[in-house]
């Protein structure tokens, strides 16, 4: 086998076979095929694509490129959510307890945040003392003692895909269905849980601009789990304006420690019900959606799933008075309320930009090196929809600079379009896939 007859062939649009991606891969983790080749076939694949067979050998490939994690030790089905990133996206520090809370087992491994997108573990990090290092028997301890845990990805997990990732990322092949789903997926599958839902985020702030990609998308990546014997899940998920109100670290598990005590945004809490009530089912712990609604609102109004929060926070090495008494958490020097200068209706608040502005105030790195400042960002007084008149709350610039430059707030005023006319509400979930 050689690789410049697979490029080829790719590029003549025929259909790669297991061991043509096999030696592919092989080759990438052991240096055997240097990059400009791998290059060439990553730009054939976007711009031919694969078939469902291919993109199921390229992902099992994929996983088997690095450790694959056993979580046979944790009693149960051991389920898990992915989203496809977003802005102001806590899900997961609600979830993990919640699910756990109303008996289902959730072992995560998250990631760090680059870019807008913000990460589970700089977030959790926010709590004095979290540990996210946990090795594989603490971890599975954890689990089985709670039943939530969150640790960060381990170095080795999927090598192939950090090789990948940083070609497609600078020679324009990251958009591709096809080395999408698999990128994803095979970091979920070598993570070790038996169920996924996916949270494929949609809009203006996400990889997915529009509901049809978003779908194609979701729909390839619940047929690899097909393929690989897995229970794959997933909902299509608004994300034209930030998810909650708060963007950036300490700011955001606030906002999550307060939905789980029924004080958080309604459409957040309804995508955390939504998402829970899938993991239920596929945890059978239910069985139906219907009932897996009923046993995670159940168990959220009842504080059962605040009470988790406060043993997985503790089990993992974090503070948990913080959790009891949010005030303790990393809070910025300063703060900023920007009025609205104008009367009307919210009709767009631009994620992304509001994304990266917390990433300029520190929240956020804009390369994989930089360190993060808890304390800042940004909490939204409104969201699409409201009607807003002169010096109404549009949003609080939380920041550590003695003075905020000018230009920050500028840009922060372009993020809110305004329309004269109500708007039409689009809700947080838009399709449910199975
Ligand atoms: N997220 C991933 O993990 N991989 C991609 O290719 C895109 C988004």
């Amino acid at each position: 086998m050689n690789i410049v007859d697979i490029i080829t062939k790719k590029r003549d649009h025929q259909e790669l076979n297991k061991q043509e991606i096999n030696y592919w891969i092989t080759g990438v983790i052991e240096e055997t095929i240097p990059e400009y080749q791998t290059s060439a076939l990553l730009m054939a694949i976007v711009l031919n694509g694969m078939n469902e067979e291919e993109i199921g050998n390229l992902t099992e490939s994929m996983m088997h490129s690095g450790d694959v994690v056993d979580l046979s030790g944790i009693e149960g089905i051991k389920v898990d959510k992915h989203s496809t990133g977003g802005v102001g996206d806590k899900t997961s520090i609600v979830l993990g307890p919640l699910v756990a809370a109303a008996g289902g087992k959730v072992a995560k491994m998250s990631g760090r945040g680059l870019g807008h997108t913000g990460g589970t573990l700089d977030k959790l990090e926010s709590i004095e003392g979290f540990n996210p290092y946990l090795n594989q028997n603490e971890f599975i301890d954890v689990v089985n003692k709670v039943g939530c845990a969150i640790i960060g990805q381990s170095e080795n997990l999927v090598k192939a895909d950090k090789i990948l990732y940083s070609l497609r990322d600078v020679t324009g092949t990251v958009d591709s269905i096809a080395l999408i789903a698999s990128s994803i997926m095979s970091k979920k599958l070598a993570s070790g849980s038996d169920a996924i839902v996916l949270d494929v985020k949609i809009g203006e702030g996400a990889f997915m601009k529009d509901i049809e990609s978003g779908r194609k998308l979701a729909k390839t990546m619940i047929a690899i789990g097909k393929h690989l014997n897995r229970d794959v899940r997933a909902v299509l998920s608004n994300m034209n304006q930030p998810l909650g109100r708060a963007i950036g670290n300490s700011l955001e598990v606030i906002e999550a420690i307060e939905t789980l005590q029924n004080r958080g945004p309604k459409e957040f809490e309804e995508l955390c019900i939504n998402s829970a009530a899938i993991m239920l089912t596929q945890g059978k712990q239910v069985n139906n959606y219907e009932e897996g609604r009923e046993l995670a609102l159940e168990t959220l109004r009842s504080g059962k799933a605040f009470d988790k929060l406060v043993d997985f926070v503790e089990a993992q090495g974090g503070n948990s008075e913080q959790i009891k008494n949010t005030k303790l958490l990393p809070m910025a020097k300063n703060s900023l309320s920007l009025k609205s200068n104008k009367t009307g209706w919210i009709s767009d608040i631009d994620a992304l930009e509001l994304g990266k502005l917390s990433m300029h105030l520190g929240g956020g790195r804009v390369k994989a090196s930089d360190s993060i400042n808890h304390g800042v960002g940004l909490v939204l007084g409104v969201h699409v929809g409201s009607k807003v008149n002169r010096g109404h709350d549009l949003v609080t610039i939380y920041y550590d600079e003695d003075v905020l430059p000018k230009q920050r707030i500028q840009e922060a005023y372009a993020c809110f379009t305004f329309s004269d006319e109500p708007v039409e509400v689009q809700p947080v979930i838009l399709e449910m896939i199975d």
